[in-house]
């Protein structure tokens, strides 16, 4: 059997200046805590940027030495090449076309060059380590290109791609001047996966269009090979969640921030700072609610938790002065000496800080205008050991399709949302616990692992399938 190989944009992996160094440390996030248990087991690389540029060649052979030994693989790239690559292409061209935000989308040759570059600097550092039957699973938009280079250079290769961002329907996708080499750069993977059926539809459609490629029950007949397209939505570590919620940490902070809060009761939302996720409709949401019922002065705040990123993109700097003038805006309107509306943290917290405001909030405000699939929401019910909490979800994010017993909102909907945030909160706790029970399953049966798992299969099933059309 072959080894696995992840690649994905960043290593799983904090990386943080100390002094003239940069120190890395293995990461517990998202997808990628799920897959590290998991490759434990098995013989595995990872490849990917550390996220920091490191430009001295002896700290270059440094990190590559102490990354060796978990199994980590890094690229490099110059400050320029970040600077092009990532906050460039892949965030002011890529995630704004795929997140329906066409006004800001710069379309500028220079920054594809670079994505070129540096797909290719990943396809050059993976052909070194890996061999024909190796199994090499693509995450995401900054490697749209990779699958099809590395088909290219080694068919024996079996290749999974799965995107978690949105894909956009095909009159959005179209304006990029690229999107023949993306789709063709995609189509290289033997299995691509996607958060959605509907993802999977809008591909599906672009591939037709503007490749002229067939496609029949998931299945695109290219030129080169079979590729099978489906959906995988992506799941949380349920359990981790679980035993930090009941923990001692968690719990002594969750009687700390109790005994602070008092009554109060709390409305969360907790997000990366993005345009794509609607942070300032939920503020006017949350402006709206305490307008409308003075009742709730004194008695309701928000605790906002906003996790800096892209902070050199000039979009999210702009973002950034709007949210603070509003949160500052709503506190001067209501606050009281011992009482604000809006508990603002523009900051990371720690995992077990996060777990205590997930228990101790009566509401979970996730609404982003447009999300791939939104773990947020997912951490929130996993951490719920009361077993009550009400869900405010929005119709954009991936997950509305698996949590339907969550209230579902459209989050340019500003009254809609002041109601929905209204009826969470008065929401009877039969219905919460029964709403919460069955969300609760859904978000148990399919974790990372199910997710993880079910890709890895599908792929294996495609190559036999492939293997079966070839012997014919
Ligand atoms: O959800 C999409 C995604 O790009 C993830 O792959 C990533 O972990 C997250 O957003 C944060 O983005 P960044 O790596 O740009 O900080």
């Amino acid at each position: 059997m072959g080894k696995m190989i992840i690649v994905s944009n960043r290593l799983p992996i904090s990386s943080t200046e100390r002094g003239d160094k940069s120190v890395v440390q293995i990461l517990a996030g998202e997808y990628a805590s799920g897959l590290l248990n998991q490759l434990d087991k098995e013989e595995y690389l990872w490849f990917g940027w550390p996220g920091v540029a490191v430009a001295e060649a002896e700290e270059r052979a440094e990190m590559i030495v102490s990354l060796k030994e978990k199994g980590m693989v890094p690229i490099f790239m110059d400050q320029k090449e970040a600077e092009q690559f990532y906050d460039g292409f892949c965030n002011e061209t890529l995630w704004p076309t795929y997140h329906y935000f066409t006004q800001y989308i710069a379309f500028d040759d220079d920054l594809w060059e670079v994505y070129k570059k540096i797909n290719d600097r990943y396809c050059q550092a993976i052909l070194k380590k890996a061999k024909a039957g190796d199994t090499v699973w693509i995450h995401d938009y900054h490697l749209l290109l990779l699958p099809q280079m590395l088909k290219e250079q080694m068919p024996e290769l079996k290749i999974g791609f799965f995107q978690h961002i949105p894909f956009p329907s095909y009159e959005i996708f179209r304006v990029l001047p690229w999107r023949k080499e993306i789709l063709e750069g995609m189509c290289g993977a033997d299995l691509v996966g996607f958060n959605t059926y509907d993802d999977m539809r809008h591909f599906l459609s672009s591939v037709g269009r503007i490749l002229g490629y067939n496609h029949e029950a998931g299945y695109i007949h290219t030129p080169h090979h079979l590729v099978n397209v489906d959906s995988f939505p992506l799941g949380v570590n349920y359990n981790k969640f679980r035993e930090a919620a009941e923990s001692k940490e968690v719990c002594e902070l969750v009687h700390q921030y109790k005994h602070e809060l008092g009554s109060q009761k709390l409305v969360l939302t907790s997000d990366r700072l993005d345009y794509s996720k609607g942070l300032l409709q939920r503020l006017r949401a949350f402006d709206l609610l305490i307008d409308n019922h003075p009742e709730y002065l004194e008695k309701v705040s928000m605790v906002m938790i906003v996790m800096p990123s892209r902070t050199t993109v000039p979009e999210y700097m702009d973002l950034k002065e709007k949210i603070d003038t509003l949160v500052g805006r709503i506190n001067s309107k209501y606050s009281t000496l011992d009482w604000v509306p809006i508990h603002y943290f523009y900051r990371r917290l720690s995992f077990h800080e996060l777990v205590a405001y997930y228990r101790i909030s009566s509401v979970a405000l996730v609404t982003p205008l447009r999300d791939g699939m939104n773990l947020v929401c997912k951490e929130f019910i996993a951490s719920r050991t009361n077993g009550d909490g009400v869900l405010v979800l929005s119709e954009m994010a991936g997950a509305s399709k698996e949590l339907q017993e969550a209230i579902i909102v459209n989050p340019n909907n500003i009254k809609m949302m002041e109601q929905a945030i209204y009826a969470a909160l008065n929401s009877p706790i039969e219905e919460q616990q029964k709403r919460m029970e069955s969300m609760q399953k859904t978000v148990r049966k399919y974790d990372v692992y199910h997710w993880s798992k079910i890709f890895l299969s599908s792929l294996d099933r495609v190559v036999q399938k492939q293997q079966k059309l070839k012997s014919r």
